[in-house]
């Protein structure tokens, strides 16, 4: 068992990662004062494999539990979803006494996070991932919302959980796509800020794709570790925090002008940070090899590195829409070599040229 913890004053919490965790998550939520009905929000898929197991380990630890489920995709990372979960909430009586468990993956994660910083002022609540993706990034930091049909989380809070349980024994269900999705997000901190975890990811890239669970573990302890130290520098993402955005600008653009089930957000991502790379090389952050060198490894770990085509001004106005957009100006993440960002600021047009995607 390992556990890292997020140091953020009062609003500090541990990340537990372990095979089989799931079992200890009652007991885990009692040892952080967590009292009264525990409300689990997932949805139909997640809770069908891992709701009951969950539901006994709150039981055993004398809570009473409801169970409430959202439908499943990233289309449903909305108002009318969180609405419903609402009503739900009124419905089995969860007041400020109460917390909720969010189980599932990363849209689970935000979603039952912004519920549970929005119900009756805040409440507390618990992150149990059981995506690559989610135990890698979202269930970490504190980042709870939902979309907005103009963009994605337009509509959110900083809102930290009590505590991130991790059973990795969850990914041994999740399907090869979804797993290597989260990959995205894994590669994004080696190339952003370490270039020790770039290389240990390089060496056992078959390992990681055939979930060897020591290897696994590692893997998932050093990405949280990483996060949690950008996350405790600058927790509401005054500056140094956008760097997580590496290979988000583009791929929030792809994402949403592909469609969310056509493109998953880590695929997005992978695409996103090709071009990111290749904006580095034009600004001369970055040589030509360290780009070959990143692309590779996207590619190895079964990621897509092929730029789709998208009409001009759809691609502009997707990119506009990025959250770190002000006065027309994109902070936009880029790499110096590899292991280390660096921010720079462009036009959606400049942004364009720069990445190659228009002459
Ligand atoms: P997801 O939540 O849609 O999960 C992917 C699929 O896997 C879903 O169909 C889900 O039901 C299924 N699933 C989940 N766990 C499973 C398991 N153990 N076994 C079998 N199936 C399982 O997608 P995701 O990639 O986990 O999360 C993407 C979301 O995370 C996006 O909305 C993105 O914006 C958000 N995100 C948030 C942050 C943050 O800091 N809050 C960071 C990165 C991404
Ligand atoms: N995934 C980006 C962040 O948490 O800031």
């Amino acid at each position: 068992m390992s556990v890292l913890s997020v140091n953020l004053a009062e609003n500090s919490y541990d990340i537990v990662i372990e095979r089989g965790a799931l079992a200890s998550l009652g007991r885990r939520c009692r040892d952080v004062g967590l009292k009264g009905l525990a409300a689990v929000i997932s949805n139909r898929a997640v809770a069908g494999l891992y709701g009951a197991v969950v539901q006994e380990s709150l039981e055993a630890a004398g809570y009473s539990v409801a169970r409430i489920e959202m439908p499943d995709g990233e289309e449903y990372k909305n108002s009318t979803t969180l609405n419903r979960i609402y009503d739900d909430l009124l419905d089995v009586g969860v007041d400020r006494g109460s917390f909720i468990v969010a189980l599932g993956g990363g849209v689970v994660g935000d979603v039952a996070g912004y519920a549970a910083a929005t119900w009756m002022r805040g409440i507390p609540f618990v992150q149990v991932p059981t995506t690559l993706l989610a135990q890698v990034d979202s269930s970490v930091g504190g980042k709870t919302g939902i979309d907005h049909p103009k963009g994605k989380n337009l509509i959110g809070a900083f809102y930290q959980p009590r505590l991130v349980l991790i059973d990795v024994d969850t990914l041994s269900t999740l399907d090869q796509r979804q797993y290597r999705a989260g990959l995205a997000e894994v590669i994004k901190y080696g190339v952003a800020v370490d270039p020790a975890f770039f290389a240990y990811v390089e060496a056992n890239v078959s390992a990681i794709l055939a979930m060897d669970p020591d290897v696994l573990i590692e893997v998932i302890l050093q990405s949280c570790h990483l996060k949690a130290q950008v996350v405790e520098l600058d927790e509401k993402e005054g500056g140094l925090r956008a760097i997580l955005n590496y290979g988000h600008t583009l791929g929030h653009a792809f994402e949403s002008l592909s469609g969310y089930r056509v493109m998953v957000h880590g695929e997005a991502v992978a695409i996103g940070m090709v071009l990111a790379a290749r904006v580095s090389v034009a600004e001369g952050l970055c040589s030509q090899d360290d780009l070959a060198r990143i692309s590779a490894l996207i590619s190895r770990c079964g990621l897509p590195v092929e730029i789709p085509t998208f009409d001009r001004q759809l691609l502009l106005d997707a990119v506009a829409a990025d959250k770190k957009s002000k006065s027309g100006l994109i902070t936009f993440i880029c790499n110096s070599g590899i292991g280390m960002y660096a921010m720079s600021h462009h036009t959606p047009e400049e942004l364009l040229v720069l990445s190659g995607l228009e002459a």
